[in-house]
């Protein structure tokens, strides 16, 4: 397998370190985001063209504060620290950082004092001698290294930008990574491609022939088993799989009842039947019916079907008998929220649980295809291996499905009212070319019943909550703007054509301060 070209961003706990590690995929080249403190030969043995150093919360003159790693001089590689990044690089060759007066934060304009070097040549064309950026810092460079150029400055910051070009190292005390910084991306490939000399080329294709290497490497003569669950992760990890190892490939797919409508069928036929993928499926509706009887409250609802998931999943594992394998859909967010420095943990607000994730009872090695992807990559990946468009463009469904959906009891006769009113729904946003600008969009069945008037008949019935939401991350998310005359059909049918119900209303709440789902 050739080497892979690889350019290693040292997190030392920024809220954009993802951003960056977003922004080098997408100028096409392949990043790993490493937390500082990894051991040195974790590191060396990706055999790094070059170091991007993100920026981080310390102050590099206090005791304690995380440090340059010895071996990233040493390597003698290109490198680029972004803040304090550019701070730690600064200090660790002899400059002097200290507490500005002001802080800066927010969008600020920058002089540039030499636009001639490698790292600003490309954007001379599109600016004069100053460049607008996103600022966020409160320590500046009072005294550069010796060696170390100033190549912007800007009001507060005598240098905001710096530059070694024999050496190719630079600092920016500014943000490339954000969109506030119009010209940013221009800056990164500039030191991906002029200063780094990297080819690029790293695209789905490339990724999905390396992957299926690695996986038959990896896998040997093993047999493996991969929890499908409909959605786009799972679906494009056993499809790389299956290409990769064919039928040492086992899917299972759980029905626990609380798909959306049409969806185990379309598990079923996309896997099974076209894509010819062992699949083991079993509806197991009665057993997690039986344990949501009586049950209203959400972390209890989370709590019960993820422990019957597990259980389930355990019983069709041991009657395939053998298995040495689990394949799982984890992803690299996933992956670097685990290990990253000094990013406290956010407090949890809800219990995730990621049917397919990993019984915890079973003890397979892993196969985790997806692994070093963001989500818009696994997407392309999933595109390029053929799977269906209304599987890779599929909004995120919450692993314990339409249970925290149905507010109150979780019954059969509840499920389905919200599967038909969801349904009509999201039948009107594909017609009205509306699906795909949402990030995700649903119907909610409330515990409440209200009044209504049908002929001339007093109704009282269920209630239906539309909520559209628009968002990067997930992390927050403001309430779509649908047009009127869409939500009125959406409305207007759901009363018509789903028994019961007799009100519809639509959530214009962001996030925060509410959540996406309702529960
Ligand atoms: P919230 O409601 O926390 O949701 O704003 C953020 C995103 O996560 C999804 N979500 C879940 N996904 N298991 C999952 O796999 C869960 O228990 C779960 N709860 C929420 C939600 O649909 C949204 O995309």
């Amino acid at each position: 397998m050739p080497e892979r070209e690889t350019v290693v961003i040292l997190d030392f706990g920024s809220q954009y370190s993802h951003l960056i590690a977003r922004r080098v995929r997408e100028a096409g080249v392949y990043c790993e985001l490493i937390p500082y403190h990894a051991p040195a030969e974790t590191v060396m043995a990706l055999n790094p063209v070059g170091y991007i150093l993100s920026g981080g919360p310390a102050s590099v003159y206090v005791s304690g504060a995380p440090h340059l790693p010895d071996y990233v001089l040493a390597s003698r590689r290109p490198l680029l620290g972004i803040c304090y990044g550019m701070q730690l690089l600064a200090y660790h060759l002899g400059g002097q950082v200290d507490a500005a007066s002001e802080r800066e934060y927010g969008q600020a304009r920058i002089n540039l004092t030499d636009i001639d070097n490698p790292l600003f040549s490309s954007i001379k064309a599109d600016v004069g001698s100053s460049l607008d950026v996103w600022m966020s810092h409160g320590d500046r460079i009072t005294r550069l290294p010796p060696g170390l150029e100033t190549l912007a400055c800007s009001d507060n910051s005598p240098t905001a930008a710096m530059g070694d070009p024999a050496r190719g190292l630079y600092g920016l005390q500014f943000h490339p990574e954000v969109v506030h910084t119009p010209l940013g991306m221009h800056i990164l490939r500039a030191f991906l491609y002029d200063v780094c000399g990297c080819r690029g080329g790293w695209t789905a294709g490339n990724f999905i022939e390396e992957s299926v290497e690695r996986v038959r490497d990896q896998v040997g003569e093993g047999q493996v088993i991969c929890g499908l669950s409909g959605g786009v992760d799972s679906a494009v990890t056993a499809i790389l799989l299956h290409r990769a190892i064919g039928d040492q490939l086992t899917c299972i797919f759980v029905n626990h009842g609380m798909m959306r409508q049409g969806e185990p069928e379309q598990v079923v036929a996309t896997f099974g039947e076209h894509l010819g993928i062992h699949l083991v499926s079993v509806d197991a509706t009665e057993q997690f019916l039986s344990d949501l009887e009586g049950v209203t409250d959400p972390e209890a609802k989370r709590k019960r079907i993820g422990e019957r998931f597990i259980r389930v999943f355990e019983a069709e594992a041991t009657r395939l008998g053998r298995v040495d394998f689990l394949a799982q859909g984890t992803l690299y967010p996933d992956v670097i929220e685990s290990t990253a420095p000094d990013r406290a943990v956010a407090a949890k607000i809800k219990t995730h649980h990621n049917v397919g994730g990993l019984p915890a009872g079973l003890r397979f090695d892993l196969v985790e295809p997806l692994r070093y992807l963001f989500k818009d990559e696994v997407r392309r990946v999933g595109e390029a291996l053929g799977l269906p468009r209304s599987i890779v463009w599929r909004h995120p469904f919450p692993g314990p499905g339409l249970a925290v959906r149905v507010l109150g009891e979780v019954t059969w006769e509840r499920l389905e009212t919200l599967r038909q009113a969801d349904a009509i729904f999201i039948e009107e946003l594909w017609t009205s070319d509306w699906y795909d600008q949402v990030a995700q969009a649903f119907a909610v069945l409330l515990p409440v019943q209200s009044v209504g008037v049908m002929g001339d008949e007093r109704t009282y019935a269920d209630v239906i909550a539309l909520r559209a939401v628009t968002t990067d991350d997930f992390m927050t998310a403001d309430w779509a703007r649908l047009p009127d005359n869409l939500l009125a059909r959406v409305g207007n049918r759901i009363v018509n054509e789903v028994k019961g119900v007799n009100r519809v209303v639509y959530d214009v709440s962001s996030k925060p301060p509410a959540t996406i789902e309702w529960e």
